[in-house]
Order: C-alpha cells, then sequence, then structure tokens
C-alpha cells in the first residue's frame, strides 16, 4: 500500500511516496480504507520538530472502515468515520484503535467537509470554548481571521452571536465577509493597536502578533488568545496576572471526540461550513506541502486519497 514518508528523518523536510506492506487489525483495532486527509500547519510543526519515530506523515483522516479486529464491537465494516491517528494518515489503510478519538460521519457531511472541519475546528474551540459560551454579546478581534484555524474561529463566534472584527488582507476580505465577519481590516495597511482598545477578546490565530506590545493597547479585563506557543509570552503571562490588566491564554490544542461531536451537530444546523483552499492528489503531496508551508492559505489544504 502507498504511504507517505518523510525523507531522510525529517531533516530533508520533503515527502516521498513509498510502498508499505498491507497489515490486518490488531483485536481492538479498526483498519480504514482512507479517502480525505488534510495536510496542516500541525502537521508541518511536526516535521520541523524532527521526531525520528514519526514517519508518516498526517493527523486526520476520514474513510471507510474495511475490517474488524475481533474485539470491537462498536463499529461495522462500510461505517463511513473520521478521526485523529498519532501515528500518521497519509496512507492508504490505516489501522486504528477503537479507543483513539474517531467518529462516524453523518449521512449529511461528505469525507471531505468531516476531515476540513477537524484540525482548524478543535483548535478553535480549544481556544475560544468558554468565550463562545458567554452570555452577553462580546466584541471579538480575530487576527489570520483567512486561515484554517481562523476561518472556523470566524463562523463559530458568530454562531453564537458575537461581534467579529477579521483581520487579513483586503482580496481576502470577501470570503471574510461571506463567513460573517461584521468588520475587516486589513493588516498590511493600518496598524491594528488604535483599535484594539475597542475589543473584549483578541484571538490572534495566526500567532504572529507581538503579545508585549499589544497587550499594553488592551483595556483592562480584556483577553489576549494566542496559537502561539513559546516562553517569549511567560513574562507577558505573568505581569498582566499581577496587575490584573489582560488575561493571556496560549496553549497547545488537545483533540477530543466531544469537540467532534460539537462541530458536526453545527454543521449540521449551517452554524459553520468547511472552506477549502485546495485539493491535491497523492502525487502532487510536495506541491501541496509547499501550500502549506507557505503560511497563506485560506482553509484547509485537502488531499485525497
Ligand atoms: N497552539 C496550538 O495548539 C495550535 C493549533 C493549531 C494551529 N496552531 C498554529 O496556528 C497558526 C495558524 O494555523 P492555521 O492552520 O490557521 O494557518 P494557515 O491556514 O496557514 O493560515 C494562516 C493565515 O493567516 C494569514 N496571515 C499570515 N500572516 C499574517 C499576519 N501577520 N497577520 C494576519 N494574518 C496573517 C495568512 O494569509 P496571508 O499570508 O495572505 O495574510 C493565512 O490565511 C500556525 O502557526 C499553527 O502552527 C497552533
Amino acid at each position: 500500500m502507498k504511504v507517505v514518508n518523510i525523507v531522510n528523518n525529517y531533516k530533508e523536510k520533503e515527502l516521498a511516496i513509498i510502498d508499505l506492506p498491507d497489515t490486518q487489525p490488531l483485536k481492538n483495532e479498526i483498519k480504514v480504507k482512507v479517502v480525505k486527509v488534510p495536510l496542516t500547519t500541525g502537521d508541518v510543526a511536526m516535521m520541523n520538530m524532527g521526531s525520528k519515530k514519526q514517519k508518516v506523515v498526517g493527523q486526520f483522516y476520514s474513510g471507510e472502515v474495511v475490517s474488524l479486529g475481533r474485539d470491537v464491537k462498536e463499529y461495522k465494516v462500510g461505517d463511513r468515520v473520521c478521526g485523529m491517528h498519532k501515528s500518521g494518515t497519509l496512507s492508504e489503510y490505516i489501522n486504528i484503535s477503537n479507543k483513539s478519538v474517531i467518529h462516524r460521519i453523518p449521512d449529511e457531511i461528505s469525507y471531505e467537509a468531516s476531515v476540513a472541519l477537524l484540525f482548524g475546528g478543535s483548535a478553535a474551540l480549544y481556544f475560544l470554548k468558554k468565550t463562545l459560551n458567554q452570555k452577553r454579546k462580546l466584541w471579538i478581534l480575530i487576527n489570520g481571521a483567512s486561515g484554517e484555524v481562523g476561518l472556523i474561529a470566524l463562523q463559530l463566534m458568530k454562531t453564537y452571536g458575537h461581534h467579529v472584527t477579521a483581520v487579513s488582507r483586503t482580496e481576502k476580505f470577501a470570503i471574510l465577509e461571506k463567513y460573517g465577519a461584521d468588520r475587516c481590516i486589513d493588516y498590511t495597511q493600518e496598524k491594528i493597536e488604535k483599535y484594539l482598545d475597542q475589543y473584549d477578546v483578541v484571538f490572534d490565530a495566526v500567532g504572529k502578533l507581538n503579545v508585549n506590545r499589544e497587550v499594553a493597547h488592551m483595556s483592562k479585563n480584556s483577553e489576549f488568545i494566542t496559537t502561539h506557543v513559546g516562553l517569549d509570552l511567560i513574562g507577558s503571562i505573568v505581569k498582566n496576572w499581577i496587575f490584573g490588566r489582560v488575561k493571556i491564554k496560549m496553549g497547545i490544542a488537545g483533540f477530543k471526540k466531544s469537540d467532534i461531536e460539537t462541530l458536526f451537530s453545527l454543521y449540521s444546523v449551517g452554524g459553520i461550513k468547511e472552506v477549502i483552499d485546495n485539493r491535491f492528489e497523492l502525487k502532487e503531496i510536495n506541491k501541496a506541502l509547499d501550500r502549506v508551508k507557505s503560511g497563506s492559505k485560506v482553509g484547509t489544504v485537502i488531499i485525497d486519497l
């Protein structure tokens, strides 16, 4: 079976398609014929980390159950499923544990849509779950709203009735307005600092804002949330905690089955929709990787197996 492998233990940061023997599921595993995989900024981050253990790329999948280990009772052959698989999903077949993050895909959701919600949707929920559920209408500014995380964050905030300002480039305003942005700001034309005191929450979905500089412009008791993970944030977090000014949140998103349930429920009632940047065939995997590494995609890059 064909598998996308990292050449030279990640050092080359290139991907190659290799042939590996097909294996049967263990007693608690489900064998899935993979149909669609999103190639994400998370995959690029994993590649850059240089783990020698993981060679197969891809964290999420959607596909059809083709066989079951003898102890698996909750799924059947032919089920359409999606989920997360830490050992790599860019493979024609994967054997996944029945204890992993796996979910049956509802009939009204395609393989592509299901998988396009997983990375951006789980990350957006991780960072914004508490914010979404606030009773009063919040004013939120989303930086990097055109990305995979940003576009789902924008739709979630709108579905829950909040006011959203999307920061992006002018040529991307039309798509941001289509997904509900109340106001758009072009970061290449304007400094956003002058607007920051108007917001209850600033979500830096692309993780490129300078936290020290930006929080100084925000109102007391507002919140700054960022996808960026780094020791450079610790000083700001401690300072703002001591002086009780702006609450700063960072972290590494976890991927939970309950989040997939939330995303599918919202999708089914029209509350969120997948946004596809580009689709690639397996043989075009390095073109897909270049697109993800560009840092400029609009939504999700899908690999068609
Ligand atoms: N901490 C976590 O657990 C976690 C989880 C998920 C993602 N992340 C991180 O979150 C970041 C975003 O991920 P993603 O998948 O959404 O990325 P993405 O799909 O590549 O999107 C990034 C978007 O931001 C825009 N952008 C680039 N520079 C910008 C800037 N200075 N100001 C405003 N917008 C800008 C890009 O468009 P233009 O270049 O055309 O402006 C692009 O549309 C990545 O760094 C990823 O590693 C972290």
